[in-house]
């Protein structure tokens, strides 16, 4: 998969829309938005973002997490993780968040996303006014301590290469809107903190 994308798609004509996002936030009582996890393999996204989720359907908000393993089981099984295939599956998934956003979801997602490139790149899709970067932090020590799904020591082994935080980089965010460091905090307390962000922000409002 090389870099640039090369555009094929010819002759075509958006069609407008029926409904505008303000009447579909208007149905929802909330506003879209996208709720972009980065972090390490094992740095905890996926078990803050799952928490986020939860909390947010209690509380009557429409959430939908999009999570790295299960992406890359559908949209994105055609990927691996050479650097141009992981801009293509952030490329994907900012154009699949911006659409849940535009349907007035609260998006969370959950993605190593290594290259700022990509990452803003995404936020230019959904729009920066509604692009909520969170870096999921822990040191790699941790992640690797944790290594919940067996792969840090696969990749010590030699048996996967290409492995974010081993031979393969993660750039961290710079101006990231949170910084969640799961080492020292509680899940329940991360979340709290994104739910706060998040009414802050106009984006929740119950
Ligand atoms: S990303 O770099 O393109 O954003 P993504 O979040 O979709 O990655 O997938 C990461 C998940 O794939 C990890 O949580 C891990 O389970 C698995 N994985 C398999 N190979 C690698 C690798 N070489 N580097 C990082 N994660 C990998």
């Amino acid at each position: 998969m090389s870099s640039e994308i090369t555009v094929k798609s010819s002759n075509i004509f958006p069609l407008k829309s029926a409904a505008t996002r303000e009447q579909r936030e208007k149905l929802l009582g909330q506003r879209g938005c996208v709720v972009w996890f980065t972090g390490l393999s094992g740095s905890g996204k996926s078990t803050l973002a799952c928490a986020l989720e939860r909390e947010l359907i209690e509380r009557g908000a429409l959430a939908f997490l999009l999570d790295g393993d299960n992406v890359r089981h559908g949209l994105s099984r055609d990927l691996g993780f050479e650097k141009a295939d992981r801009e293509e599956n952030i490329r994907r998934i900012g154009e699949v968040a911006a659409l849940f956003a535009e349907c007035g979801v609260i998006t969370l997602t959950a993605f190593i996303s290594p290259y700022r490139k990509d990452r803003l790149r995404a936020k230019e899709t959904v729009g920066e006014e509604r692009f909520l970067e969170v870096h999921v932090h822990a040191p790699l020590e941790t992640c690797e301590k944790r290594d919940p799904k067996g792969l840090y020591q696969r990749a010590r082994a030699g048996e996967i290469q290409n492995f974010t935080g081993l031979d393969a980089p993660y750039e961290t965010p710079e101006n990231p809107m949170l910084r969640i460091d799961t080492h020292e905090n509680k899940v329940a307390k991360s979340v709290s903190s994104i739910i706060r962000l998040l009414k802050e922000r106009g984006f929740l409002h119950q």
